[in-house]
């Protein structure tokens, strides 16, 4: 196989050692990237005069027949011998072109050009990630609709704390993954800037107008620095992090989800669809697609920090390490697309069982609704505090809850109780007493549902504008 640099040897490279070097398996994801980089480019040479307007007419028409010729047959480049996309489309270009097609790498390098190839993928594809994490929101708020005013207990050290809503639970969830999608938003910021002129590190020799390839590109900026721009893929461990992040937040929701549907607890019935049996125990209904996206989770932290080691002891400008970023990328990318995916059904076709999860938060969790009701009878809270834990203490160890009090018992603890404890310590009462808008609070949970399902369409609604 013929390379882009053959001139320069007198033998042709060692079949295993080229074979390692190659990355035309991985980095032909790339080849609508490529090709739209090469047509762009083909035009700022005609612009800057150094190709004639024939020869970059003929150049960009080749590159669009590539482009057809590549989709309609995929296999041309899959079962293609080419040491990368780049020398790929090159070929195939001279193939079609003869001498015209070797003038369009004039002034360029396939250091810029794997990074800008990669920088306009991110730019197409964080969308779609998105969109993902964005399905994740919208099975959650399905939950959230379901579940209405439905309690279950909250968890701090995994030990029952306080009535919520099911719903605030949801959208808890929720606003983690808010929050993952626009990280995302500063994952593409970062990787919108236009490295095309750099050169292979010292910039380029030809008048390229880098600010109209910026514009033709898509790119709201141009890379500063020619010999930071060869070796940076900041960007590509900013989109790392950001895939580690959300897998994180993916795999707490996989597990709050595989906990909370367990016998122990069983306040959730995980579908029969994204269940497992056994193939020994017959009573068996595993949720192992939520484990495997526990686990993939932890792939996606070491992907993160794998790359970060290879970016540690890198000499300034382009190092062929830097090639190993497009294997970790595609594969956080695909696997956050497909656990995000997965468990927005897992999410979606979850049965709430409403008595269970009531249950669990009734009892001594409302310990805090004893300790308020006894602040609103003048009490300072800290004495409030000694007085519920004296109560709590008591009914735990006697294996009984609030509810198997009378006045009287209420009164013997403290003479501030009266009859309004009873109402005050019910889940329902809980849940009504916070206040704040982030609360727990039916109305404000309503409100921020609302909120979340606005704050979603407006951003599809501006995707899609700008498709
Ligand atoms: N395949 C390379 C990469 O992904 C492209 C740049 C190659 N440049 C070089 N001088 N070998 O990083």
């Amino acid at each position: 196989m013929a390379t882009l640099y053959s001139g320069r040897f007198s033998i042709e490279p060692d079949a295993e050692v080229f074979g390692h070097g190659r990355s035309l398996p991985v980095d032909r994801r790339l080849i609508e990237d490529d090709i739209t980089g090469s047509v762009a480019w083909a035009r700022a040479l005609a612009r800057a005069g150094v190709l004639s307007e024939a020869d970059a007419h003929a150049i960009v028409g080749g590159l669009e027949a590539i482009r057809l010729a590549v989709r309609g047959t995929p296999s041309l480049i899959i079962d293609a011998t080419d040491e990368d996309v780049h020398s790929f489309v090159e070929r195939e270009l001279v193939a079609r072109l003869g001498d015209t097609g070797k003038r369009l790498h004039t002034g360029r390098s396939r250091n810029e050009q794997v990074s800008v190839d990669f920088r306009l993928y991110l730019l197409r594809r964080i969308p779609v990630v998105q969109q993902a994490l964005a399905g994740l929101i919208e099975a959650l708020l399905h939950q959230a609709e379901l579940a209405g005013r439905a309690v279950m207990p909250s968890y701090t050290h995994l030990r029952r704390a306080q009535p919520v809503l099911v719903a605030h639970v949801c959208l808890s969830h929720a606003s983690a993954f808010r929050r993952d999608i626009e990280r995302f938003d500063t994952a593409r910021a970062e990787a919108d800037a236009m490295p095309l002129g750099s050169g292979a590190i010292a910039g380029t020799a030809y008048d390229i107008d880098v600010d109209w390839l910026a514009e033709t590109l898509g790119f709201s900026r141009v890379v500063a620095n020619s010999i930071d721009a060869s070796g940076d893929r900041d960007f590509v461990a900013t989109f790392l992090y950001a895939c580690a992040m959300a897998m994180v937040h993916i795999s707490r929701l996989a597990e709050d989800v595989i906990i909370l549907s367990s016998e122990e607890f069983g306040f959730f019935e995980i579908h029969d669809s994204v269940a497992t049996g056994s193939s020994l125990m017959p009573q068996k209904k595993n949720p192992d697609p939520l484990e495997l996206v526990r686990g993939k989770a932890g792939k996606a932290i070491g992907t993160l920090t794998g790359w970060l080691t290879t970016l540690k002891g890198l000499p300034l400008g382009y190092n062929k390490d830097l090639q190993e970023d497009k294997a970790l990328a595609f594969d956080a990318e695909d696997s956050l697309i497909g656990c995000a995916s997965v468990t927005a059904t897992a999410v979606r076709t979850l049965t709430l069982r409403p008595d269970v999860a009531r249950q669990a938060a009734s009892g001594l969790l409302l310990a805090t609704e004893v300790a308020d009701y006894l602040v609103g009878r003048g009490l300072p809270f800290r004495t409030a505090h000694e007085v519920s834990g004296r109560i709590s203490r008591e009914l735990y160890a006697a294996g009984r809850d609030f509810s198997s009090l009378s006045l009287e018992d209420w009164q013997r603890y403290h003479e501030a109780f009266d009859a309004g404890i009873f109402r005050a310590i019910t889940p329902e009462a809980a849940v009504e007493a916070r206040l704040t808008p982030q609360s727990t609070n039916p109305a404000q949970v309503a409100r921020a549902l609302a909120a979340m399902r606005e704050w979603l369409a407006a951003r599809e609604l501006e995707v899609r504008s700008t498709k």
